[in-house]
């Protein structure tokens, strides 16, 4: 089934228009990346999906729906899940109180998240329970953000650069915890620069050049691309 659509959407920051036309589809537990250099237009694309950035123009078709520019936290209670890059978490409040903050009702037919599942998930939380936020390394703040998210039971998961400024080690644990999501049922767009990432965690790709969208195809496809990978993704 196909989750989420997106046709000709196009965002402006003031005068300046920063997407053209992107167009991408989502299926039913699908892992889907938008991957390109800092500043191609990445989190843009996902803040115009989850309604915190309105589209100049296009379409955004969740389960069938017309949902462009409409609120996200309308969008939250439909089931989808945004996951900032820049891990908007409570630093004053304790790990416990920033997941209970960010309860939402579950959807039918969905194994709800709470905080036990969240702390099976990543055990690193569940030992620092009542510690501040703030408190966490980067790390943690990251599987914290992602636990935040997963606390409003969403469908769609829309993962903002999780591997961003974390330590090579941690990385690979954040790929694992992504890897068990998708195995648990769970739809993901996730948006990021590395490509080893990308590819090992990706069922469809789109990179992303200035706003547009300048390949899309299996990771494998883009695995195997070495002149689209040299053109638009190492630095
Ligand atoms: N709030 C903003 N106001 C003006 N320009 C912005 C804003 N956010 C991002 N931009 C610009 O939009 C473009 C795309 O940015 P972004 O979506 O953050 O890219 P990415 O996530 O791929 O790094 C960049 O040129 C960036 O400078
Ligand atoms: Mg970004």
């Amino acid at each position: 089934m196909e989750l989420l659509k997106v046709e000709n959407l196009s965002v402006s920051y003031g005068l300046s228009r920063v997407l053209h036309d992107v167009s991408l589809a989502v299926n039913s537990g699908e892992l889907v990346s938008l991957i390109g250099r800092n500043g191609v237009g990445k989190s843009t694309t996902m803040r115009g999906i989850m309604g915190l950035q309105p589209p100049r123009g296009g379409s955004i078709l969740w389960k069938g729906k017309q949902i462009v520019r409409r609120a996200a936290h309308r969008n939250a209670r439909d089931g989808i899940g945004y996951v900032p890059e820049d891990r908007r978490i409570f630093s004053e409040l304790s790990v416990w109180e920033n997941l209970d903050v960010a309860r939402l009702p579950a959807r039918g037919g969905q194994t709800p998240w709470d905080e036990d599942r969240v702390f099976a998930l990543f055990p690193d939380l569940q030992q620092f329970r009542d510690r501040a936020g703030g408190l966490l390394s980067g790390g943690q703040q990251q599987m914290l953000t992602i636990g935040r998210t997963l606390m409003g039971n969403p469908e769609l998961l829309l993962l903002d650069e999780p591997s961003e400024g974390v330590a090579p080690l941690v990385v690979r644990q954040i790929e694992r915890k992504i890897q068990e999501l998708k195995q648990a049922g769970l739809s993901i767009v996730l948006a990021e620069q590395n490509l080893g990432f990308v590819l090992a965690l990706s069922d469809r790709c789109y990179v992303l050049e200035k706003g547009a969208v300048v390949f899309s195809g299996t990771a494998r496809e883009l695995g195997r691309n070495q002149d689209i990978q040299d053109r638009y993704l190492h630095v």
